[in-house]
C-alpha cells in the first residue's frame, strides 16, 4: 500500500466520527510522529510505499482512533508550551487550560524560587517552569508511581532538571516557611459530573488523575491548602487550576487559611478556572 492509499482508508474509516480536516491533521501527526516524513510527503510523494511494518503500525493506529483513542495516546506525544510531552495511558493528556495557568504563574516568578508542582502527572507543569525560569529549584509530586516515571522520562529527554517524589499529597510534608512557590492542578472532577465527561476522557485517560471522592469536590485542594499553608513563607505564592462549578468552595477554603489577595481568573472559554493567592 502507498501513502495516498492509506491517507484514503483513513478518510473512509473515520469519515463518520470525524471532520475530513480532522482525519487528514491525525494521519499527517501520525507519518511525521512514527516515521519521521516530513509533513509534506503526502503532496510531494502521495506513491511513496509503506514497509510492512509501517503499514502494520498504522493499520493499529486506525483501530485506535476508531475506538475513540486520543490521538496523543496514539502518538505518545503531547505540546505543553514550548515543550514536547510523552504522555501514555497513565498521565492526563497536558490541557490548554493549565497551559494559561502554567504561563501567568510564571509572571510570578522570582529568580532562585524554590516551587513544589502537587499531582504533578506527565510533570508538564514543572517541566514549564522550570525550563522557562532555569534558575528555580523545582519539586514534582504525584502518588501515581507509573507517572513520575513518565516524568522522569520527560525531563531526560529534555534535560530539565526535576526532583521527581512518588507520594500521596496526604503524606507530603516540606518545612515550614521553606517555599515559595506552590502549583497544583490536582483532580477535579466530581462522579455526579460522569454524564457531562466525553467518553474518550472517561475510557483512556486515567480515573486517578480525573476524579474527587464523592463525599469531597475539593478533597485534594483542602490538601494541597494545608501543605501550602505549612510550607510556603510569609509572601509564598500559590496557585491552582479550577473546576469552575467549586471554584467559590476553594476560593473559601483558601481564604479559611492564612491567604489573601485571592485572584481568580478565567479561561479562554470564559470560565473561572485559576486561582492564586499569597501566603500571609
Ligand atoms: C488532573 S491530573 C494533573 C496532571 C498534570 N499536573 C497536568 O496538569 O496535566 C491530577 C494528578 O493527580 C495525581 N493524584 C491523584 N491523587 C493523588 C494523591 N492522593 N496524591 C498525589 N497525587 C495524586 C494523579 O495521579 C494525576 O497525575
Amino acid at each position: 500500500m502507498n501513502i495516498i492509499q492509506f491517507r484514503d482508508l483513513f478518510r473512509d474509516t473515520l469519515s463518520s466520527q470525524f471532520k475530513i480536516i480532522e482525519v487528514d491533521f491525525m494521519f499527517k501527526n501520525i507519518l511525521t510522529s512514527f516515521f519521521k516524513f516530513n509533513p509534506t510527503i503526502i503532496a510531494l510523494d502521495p506513491q511513496k510505499r509503506l514497509s510492512k511494518i509501517q503499514i502494520s503500525k498504522l493499520n493499529h493506529s486506525l483501530l485506535l482512533i476508531k475506538n475513540d483513542c486520543p490521538l496523543q495516546y496514539v502518538t505518545g506525544k503531547s505540546f505543553f508550551l514550548n515543550l514536547e510531552i510523552n504522555v501514555d495511558s497513565n498521565v492526563l493528556i497536558p490541557r490548554p487550560e493549565t497551559e494559561e495557568l502554567t504561563l501567568w504563574s510564571t509572571k510570578s516568578l522570582t529568580n532562585g524560587d524554590k516551587v513544589v508542582d502537587l499531582c504533578t502527572g506527565s510533570g508538564c507543569i514543572a517541566l514549564a517552569l522550570k525550563k522557562n525560569n532555569p534558575s528555580i529549584t523545582v519539586k514534582g509530586i504525584d502518588k501515581s508511581e507509573r507517572a513520575i516515571s513518565l516524568a522522569k522520562k520527560n525531563s531526560k529527554k529534555l534535560n530539565i532538571d526535576i526532583e521527581w517524589i512518588t507520594t500521596d499529597i496526604i503524606d507530603f510534608h516540606e518545612e515550614k516557611s521553606s517555599l515559595d512557590f506552590v502549583i497544583s492542578n490536582p483532580p477535579y472532577i466530581h462522579p455526579s459530573e460522569i454524564t457531562n465527561i466525553q467518553p474518550r476522557v472517561i475510557n483512556y485517560e486515567p480515573k486517578l488523575a480525573l476524579f474527587t471522592p464523592n463525599d469531597d469536590p475539593i478533597f485534594y485542594y483542602k490538601h494541597c491548602i494545608n501543605f501550602a499553608n505549612n510550607a510556603l513563607k510569609k509572601g509564598g505564592k500559590l496557585f491552582f487550576e479550577l473546576n469552575p462549578i467549586y471554584y467559590k468552595k476553594v476560593e473559601n477554603q483558601v481564604l479559611k487559611s492564612n491567604f489573601s489577595k485571592v485572584k481568580i481568573k478565567k479561561d479562554f472559554m470564559g470560565k473561572k478556572r485559576m486561582l492564586s493567592a499569597i501566603k500571609s
